[in-house]
């Protein structure tokens, strides 16, 4: 056709090619370079009027910050991971797998918000039909919610236009498509362009959008990534989907901190807060077992104790297989390598597994004490005590070093009834928190560990 021309887009960075190549020649990543079909006429001038130079620089100390109002969803856990709620007039991107709950948790949030405000969500996958029938089991109401089922960006902006809702939730982005873009709906030009003109929607009317994003199994937004530096904070839902619980994890936020995570449980009833991740994570804890420890980690201003697993079997193969959940790979090799180096440990003739309870992701290396605990209880087959907890980083040397947050960690053991806190020696001397009743035991080394059990 005339006026289309065949590009080659990353779905990584955005980057364009006239030609296909098996590395992104922009940001060196390998297959992520997909075809794509645009058309050539300047469409885009529209949107960039060079009449409009008017945008005077503005002395730093000469300019007040405007005030950002936020709108709570009544879901505390997802207000705290958005910053105190979200912001009005921002863009927000929740991205995750097919089936983990995004649909669930807007629809959710949508009767809270709609509260006294106007709330269109839009659906390009779902019928009417299906929507009411889940908000019914939901327990969803809607005095002010309007349900819009269409995929057509510019037949989504005129119903904007007649209803003037104050949030616009879209499910899910890959689903809608603009005419003026001619390739396929989920293409990346596609969902660039739509979501470009939902972005200029927020900026220009102050409209919250909540951007429904579905996620491939690598990891990254089905085709776009590129959307992530578009939007105003990025919300990923984790969790694996035979779990009962779901976490809620900020990659991005332009107006909170990122280290927040929100923690809920699935239910017949939709997603249920958990305000007290670490009492849940604890609840079942198996007494009297070798190979489990229990370690503090911090997420965001909140610790939250979690339990680690370690399982070491005879190995079968030629090389031990090790298997991880909820911890990065390599860390778990560099742990396993320091424990058979500095303790002597034969670590390299039995397979071992690790896993943390709840579905959590461990991303801190304060959980390393834990984990080394953990692997060296299960191998002795001596089990750690109910009341013990650990944390601290261990180094290459096997030295444990200090972490941040001592006196959080320390407080949440002690709620949680633990008496005995293993935690690096420079650490201990930093302590503020009244320990009376409790052992604090600072440790050097990895060496050290033998004495615990
Ligand atoms: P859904 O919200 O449709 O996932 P997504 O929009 O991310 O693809 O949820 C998938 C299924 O799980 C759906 O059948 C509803 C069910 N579900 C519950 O029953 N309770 C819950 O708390 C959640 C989150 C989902
Ligand atoms: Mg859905």
């Amino acid at each position: 056709m005339k006026g289309l021309k065949t590009v080659y887009i990353c779905s990584e960075c955005g980057h364009q090619a006239s030609q296909w190549s098996g590395q992104c020649p922009s940001c060196r990543s390998w297959n992520s370079m997909v075809e794509d079909v645009i058309s050539q006429s300047p469409k885009t001038s529209a949107k960039h009027p060079a009449t409009k130079y008017n945008n005077e620089p503005v002395r730093f100390d000469d300019y007040e910050i405007p005030e950002y109002f936020r709108t709570k969803t009544g879901l505390g856990e997802l207000d705290r991971v958005l910053g105190g709620g979200i912001v009005n007039g921002s863009v927000v991107l929740l991205s995750g797998e097919p089936g983990i709950g995004k649909s669930t948790l807007l629809l959710q949030i949508s009767g809270a918000l709609g509260e006294g405000r106007k709330v269109l969500y839009v659906s390009g996958e779902e019928s009417k039909g299906q929507i009411k029938m889940r908000a019914g089991r939901l327990g969803v109401k809607g005095s002010s919610l309007y349900l819009l089922v269409e995929t057509n960006v510019d037949a989504i902006l005129a119903a904007y236009k007649k209803l003037r809702p104050d949030v616009i939730i879209i499910d899910s982005i890959q689903t809608i498509y603009t005419d003026s873009v001619t390739s396929a709906p989920g293409s990346i030009t596609q969902v660039k362009d739509a979501a470009m003109r939902f972005i200029s929607l927020a900026k220009n009317e102050g409209v919250s959008v909540l951007l429904v994003g579905h996620v491939n199994k690598e990891g990254s937004i089905a085709g776009p990534k590129v959307l992530e530096h578009m939007v105003d904070a990025v919300l990923y839902f984790e969790g694996e989907r035979q779990h009962i619980y779901r976490i809620i994890r900020a990659i991005k936020n332009r107006f909170g901190s990122t280290n927040e995570i929100g923690v809920f449980e699935m239910t017949e009833k939709g997603l249920k807060e958990v305000p007290n991740p670490s009492e849940t994570m604890l609840a079942s804890r198996p007494k009297n077992v070798s190979g489990n420890c229990a370690a503090c980690v911090m997420q965001g201003t909140r610790p939250i104790i979690a339990e680690i697993q370690a399982l070491t079997t005879q190995t079968m193969y030629p090389s031990p297989k090790r298997a991880s959940d909820g911890i990065d790979y390599n860390r778990m090799g560099l742990l396993i390598a320091v424990l058979e180096k500095r303790m002597g440990l034969r670590l390299s003739a039995l397979d071992i597994y690790l896993n943390v309870i709840g579905g959590l992701h461990l991303s801190e290396t304060a959980a390393d004490a834990a984990v080394a605990i953990a692997i060296y209880s299960s191998m002795k087959d001596k089990p750690v005590p109910d009341d013990l907890i650990a944390f601290g980083e261990i180094g290459l040397s096997g030295e444990v070093r200090a972490v941040s947050g001592i006196d959080q960690r320390v407080k949440e053991a002690i709620r949680l009834g633990f008496t005995q806190i293993v935690l690096p020696y420079k650490s201990a001397d930093r302590l503020e928190t009244n320990t009376q009743g409790v052992s604090i035991i600072p440790i050097r080394s990895i060496i050290e560990i033998t004495k615990l059990l």
